[in-house]
């Protein structure tokens, strides 16, 4: 938590008089105050310690209330806004990729300030990435799940701080192997791990969840459902450096044993536990990775070593709302905005984000 308790009386002091002044503007011209006058005021007030940091895109066009920045994330240290008005004021701006179009008209037009740090927001994988030409040498940042990236954001496994005597206590289980997926999009890369999939499952019993089965998980049911499952296919939609997403928290945290098919075992090694999940390419084919799935499923003790990690690592739920992928990037970019003044610039962007080694 920053500030001291006078430094807020003093914020809220200068709230009652932006308040005043609108209601001064009340009387004098009669006519409504705008919400603007307050808004003004209070960041008019924190602009001295905090530096505005702007989302020039909504991603994917989901809105987020920024106070989560705090509330979940105890990042405090910027005041986020959309409001384009600002864009001078603005020390970081985030362009999401996505919403950037082809011949940059819907960049900002105005110069950048000599202060302003434009910070590049991609949390898709370079299968998905679309070149846009014209980025190449545009960005001071980048924003993404890579570990070389200026700002990364992942879920991580992290180190128990506190010895805990509490003893791991197994969900109960009704399935063997559960799969959640949405995507079926060939496009995007998914043809890989639906190819696995199918393959595998003439030889396992898999339940499928997600618009891909019709069989729909409403978010409040996913970590639950995840629980009653031994087994849980953390199969991403492309296959590249670093990108270990969600699917893998979500078993982690649930208590289930992901097995993951994307970038080799050695790179997820680098963000978990070597003992905590199963890789694809840990059998010859999906038949013995069936046949080792079935041979845990009767060997309890086997079963159990996968949960050893726990003694000494933790795993932290994400969120599940649509916009769960797009908040925590923004609220760390507004963290970094605020803890770091160097000049920095990004060349060749896309040299960088498309030649990655998978080791
Ligand atoms: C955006 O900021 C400008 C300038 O500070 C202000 O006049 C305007 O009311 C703001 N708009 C919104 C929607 O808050
Ligand atoms: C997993 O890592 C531990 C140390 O971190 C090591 O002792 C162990 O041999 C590793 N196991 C495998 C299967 O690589
Ligand atoms: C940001 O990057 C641009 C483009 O490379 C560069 O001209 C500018 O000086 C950089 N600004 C900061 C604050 O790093």
């Amino acid at each position: 938590m920053r500030g001291s308790s006078s430094k807020t009386l003093f914020r809220e002091n200068l709230a009652i008089v932006g308040l005043i002044c609108c209601v001064i503007s009340l009387f004098v011209y009669l006519e409504a105050p705008s919400p603007a006058c307050l808004t003004m005021s209070t960041v008019a007030d924190e602009k001295t310690e905090k530096p505005i940091v702007l989302l020039w895109f909504w991603p994917l066009g989901v809105r987020f209330d920024f106070q989560i920045c705090s509330s979940h994330f105890n990042i405090d240290d910027c005041i986020l806004t959309d409001n384009r008005s600002l864009y001078s004021q603005a020390e970081g701006v985030i362009f999401y990729q996505k919403e950037i179009n082809w011949h940059l008209e819907n960049m900002p037009k105005e110069p950048r300030p000599h202060f302003q740090k434009w910070i590049w927001f991609n949390v898709e994988s370079p299968t998905n990435t679309a070149k846009i030409p014209g980025l190449e040498n545009l960005f001071n940042l980048t924003l993404s799940y890579r570990r070389d990236a200026d700002i990364t954001v992942r879920n991580e496994v992290t180190i128990k701080q506190t010895e805990t005597k509490e003893e791991f206590v197994l969900p109960k289980k009704d399935k063997l192997v559960c799969w959640v997926v949405s995507n079926s999009n060939p496009a995007t890369g998914t043809s890989v791990r639906e190819k696995y999939y199918t393959e595998l499952s003439q030889h396992i019993k898999v339940d499928v969840f997600g618009a891909f089965s019709g069989h729909q998980l409403k978010p409040e049911d996913y970590y639950s459902t995840l629980a009653s499952c031994k087994f849980y296919l953390s199969f991403e939609n492309s296959i590249h450096m670093d990108y270990i997403t969600e699917k893998v928290n979500g078993p982690l945290v649930a208590g289930a044993v992901p097995v993951v098919l994307g970038p080799p075992r050695e790179n997820y090694e680098q963000f978990l536990p070597n003992n905590s999940f199963i890789h694809i390419n840990d059998f010859p084919d999906a038949k013995g990775l069936a046949e080792n799935l079935q041979r845990l499923d009767k060997d309890h003790e086997a079963y159990m070593s996968y949960f050893e990690w726990r003694k000494n690592y933790e795993v932290t739920a994400h969120l599940l709302t649509m916009s769960n992928e797009f908040i925590h990037p923004v609220c760390l970019a507004c963290d970094h905005i605020s803890k770091h003044k160097e000049y920095h610039v990004i060349n060749d962007l896309y040299g960088w984000y498309f030649s990655e080694k998978l080791q």
